[in-house]
């Protein structure tokens, strides 16, 4: 066995250019398609590190599983995205999501929810069905896209009647409160970046049998909070 490893290659983007489209009328969402040189190499190295429940470290309503991402790992991803952060260092968190149909939660976490962090990148590095959603919250006859135009209160109340107990994880299209506008499809090494105040949810379809595999950097705290 040769443990060494001497490819830095592995690292490298390919991808420097991302499309954006509108999420809304007050957010874009950026799509870097073909976004590593070497996905396939990427991935294998990733799957090298210890798998833990998502809720193993610290709290987080995040359902199954993830593994803790060393900075090395995405060094020129940070520095990337630098451009439309505008700051840097500004990744606080990375970890990769392992999500599965049915898979466990904490809480009734397919509910749309927000992410109290305005920078959020999310690389794909599996194929599939469902994708991450997003979603309004309607008040009245008032629709919000994100935690910018509710009160701490209204949030508060929203996210209070989530309780903790053992749930597995259902697809969720929406329902009286939350409005299903958008819904960006998993595909394989795209890397898409948005603001993760907009309320949003992993879509995992009942029965898809299949992992839901991806990296995520999260950083830049909303001021709010
Ligand atoms: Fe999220």
């Amino acid at each position: 066995m040769n443990p060494l490893n001497s490819d830095k290659s592995v690292f490298e983007i390919n991808n420097r250019y991302p499309v954006k489209h509108k999420l809304h009328d007050g957010a874009d969402i950026l799509v870097f398609d073909d976004f590593l040189k070497k996905p396939d190499e990427y991935k294998d190295i990733l799957q090298k590190f210890p798998v833990f429940k998502s809720d193993f470290f610290y709290p987080t309503a995040s359902p199954g599983w993830r593994q803790i991402i060393p900075y090395e790992f995405f060094i020129d991803m940070e520095k990337l995205l630098t451009n439309y952060v505008g700051f840097e260092p500004w990744v606080d968190q990375s970890f990769t999501n392992i999500y599965k149909s049915k898979m466990p939660c904490n809480c009734k976490s397919w509910i749309p929810h927000h992410d109290s962090m305005e920078h959020v990148l999310n690389l794909w590095l599996c194929n599939g069905e469902g994708g991450t959603a997003f979603y309004t919250w309607k008040a009245l006859d008032t629709y919000h896209y994100s935690v910018d135009t509710l009160t701490d209160d209204v949030l508060q109340s929203i996210f209070d009647r989530q309780v903790d107990g053992n749930f597995e994880y259902e697809e969720f299209y929406g329902d009286d409160e939350w409005y299903q506008y958008h819904m960006e499809p998993i595909v394989y090494n795209r890397a898409i970046f948005y603001n993760g105040n907009n309320f949003h949810s992993a879509l995992v379809p009942d029965g898809f049998d299949d992992w839901r595999y991806s990296l995520v950097l999260m950083g830049g705290l909303d001021s709010e909070v």
